[in-house]
């Protein structure tokens, strides 16, 4: 079985995290498998890659239909986004909880007198996201005889320039979409193009939709190629009145529209960013959580599903049985976990590393009559290194860092604080389960570390005798719970509570 070969008649037995689907070759060989795999369905497959211990491939055809897989609405539309649309979202639950269960495997005797809650669903499974990001782009391919030229929706999974209209996306609301519908008819009808990645060239790049699902407040954000001059512009006038005129119809027919920015943007990454000119009404829009306000600014960090970010910080607020003394909030955001547990705790220390985060979260503290959060703008291990030489000693720890990982250099220093609980916020569960390995010492040849204070003091060299060496607290794993915050998509939320033993 080698590249580009296809092979017939293959059952596709789970999905696996990341959205692959797995089966097994003849030669028994695992094949992981992409293209909206779903369990249980019969297929031919392409071979992508032919490695020696596993296959890659792509769905070629659908043989037999998967029992599992139900009709879709036909006014939805299945995109890369929201590949499991055809599971139910009962099943799609079970297969999240099974894979928690799993990535957990390595873990099984540290597991064993662990509660294991049942996952937590979303509260609502269509029309979640309170922040969708559209693309402006092209579809060309000679080999598909294509040459679309106005494109506006999402990237065709894998290709940097092609665009896949959008007509309806179930996981905007319906708002988003009536908004999204107007802004594409006012951008077809503008004779302005539409930007192409791989020359620079073009005009129209991205709009964002934020709502704030609480207050119904709707900010919308245009990106647009900086360097773009024409003609078309010039006749209308400024770049800024041709918005403003488009701006002044829409917020006369939706008036939740209560923030409008312009972007320039003048880099060719193809990324939100760029000079920011507030065109329409107020710089930001408020959203709540679980009652308390929080202000959402253009490039703000906030969870893109409301209902569901209630629920798990519900769930990392119950998690916590010692109330009192020093709160760690590490990879904070916006500050949004300490501010809600702020009153319960003396000291609140909120650690974020991108400044505007960490300015919000002063503001939304501020907005709260909150005055016991500290917001530090520091790298998670640099802080640590520091509290640890300034204070030593923290009560609770929570954890919610970025996809790839907790900083490694880091995991020392949170483990010497000694807090009675850990709560450990995952998206990613193999960096999860990493993470919590080299915490209960799995990965570390014994239970004592030398933590040299040259690291402490920030580089200054410390005379020998101020070597000391901590014995690493000892954790349990006392709770895990599963929480589904993206419905329709491969991605799942895991709440860990560490126990110090
Ligand atoms: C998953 S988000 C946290 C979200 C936040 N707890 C909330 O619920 O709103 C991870 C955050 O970690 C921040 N971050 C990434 N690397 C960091 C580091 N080395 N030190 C501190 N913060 C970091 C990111 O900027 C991001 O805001």
């Amino acid at each position: 079985m080698k590249k580009h070969d296809i092979i017939t008649n293959i059952k596709i037995e789970k999905l696996i995290f990341g959205g692959s689907g797995l089966a097994i070759a003849s030669d028994g060989r695992k094949i992981i498998i992409s293209g909206g795999a779903i369990p249980d369905a019969i297929v031919d497959l392409r071979i992508t890659k032919s490695k020696k211990n596993h296959l890659e491939a792509q769905i070629y055809r659908t043989v037999k239909k998967s029992p599992l897989e139900k009709a879709i609405p036909a006014e939805w539309q299945l995109y890369g986004g929201c590949k499991w649309l055809p599971i139910p979202y009962d099943k799609q639950l079970g297969i999240k909880q099974q894979q928690i269960i799993e990535a957990f495997h390595s873990l099984k005797t540290e597991t064993a007198e662990t509660n294991w809650h049942s996952i937590i669903r979303s509260p609502d499974s269509e029309n979640y996201r309170n922040k969708v990001e559209f693309s402006w782009g092209k579809y060309i391919s000679e080999r598909e005889g294509m040459h679309d030229n106005y494109r506006f929706g999402f990237h065709v999974q894998g290709q940097f320039d092609r665009i896949e209209d959008c007509w309806y996306c179930v996981l905007a609301d319906e708002l988003t979409n009536q908004i999204f519908r107007d802004i594409d008819i006012f951008a077809r009808g503008s004779d302005l193009p539409t930007y192409d990645p791989k020359t620079g060239i073009g005009f129209w790049r991205h709009l964002v939709v934020r709502r704030a699902k609480k207050t119904g407040e709707t900010m919308l954000i245009f990106s647009v190629n900086g360097n773009w001059e024409s003609e078309k512009v010039g006749i209308i006038g400024t770049k800024e009145q041709f918005f403003t005129e488009m701006v002044q119809q829409l917020s006369e027919k939706y008036e939740s529209i209560s923030s409008v920015y312009f972007l320039e943007n003048t880099s060719r990454a193809d990324v939100v960013q760029g000079n920011q000119v507030l065109l329409y009404g107020s710089p930001t829009i408020t959203d709540e959580l679980l009652g308390l306000t929080f202000e959402i600014q253009p490039k703000s960090f906030f969870q893109v599903n409301t209902l569901g970010a209630e629920k798990l910080y519900q769930r990392v607020i119950d998690s916590i049985q010692y109330k009192g003394g020093v709160l760690l909030d590490l990879y904070a955001g916006t500050g949004t976990i300490g501010i809600l547990l702020a009153h319960q705790f003396s000291k609140v220390y909120s650690v974020e590393l991108v400044a505007s985060s960490s300015e919000d979260g002063h503001k939304n503290s501020d907005r709260n009559s909150i005055t016991n959060v500290e917001f530090v703008n520091a790298k998670v291990e640099d802080f640590a290194k520091a509290f640890a030489s300034e204070h030593g000693k923290a009560d609770i720890i929570v954890l919610d860092p970025p996809r790839d990982w907790l900083h490694a250099n880091a995991i020392p220093h949170i483990l010497a604080f000694g807090a009675r609980e850990i709560i450990y916020v995952s998206c990613n569960p193999a960096t999860l389960v990493r993470d919590i390995s080299i915490m209960l010492g799995r990965d570390m040849s014994h239970q004592t570390i030398d933590i040299d204070a040259t690291e402490m003091t920030g580089g200054e060299t410390p005379p020998q005798d101020k070597k000391e060496t901590k014995i690493l607290p000892l954790y349990r794993i006392s709770d895990i719970t599963p929480m589904d915050m993206f419905p329709h998509t491969h991605h799942i939320e895991t709440v860990v509570r560490l126990e110090r033993l």
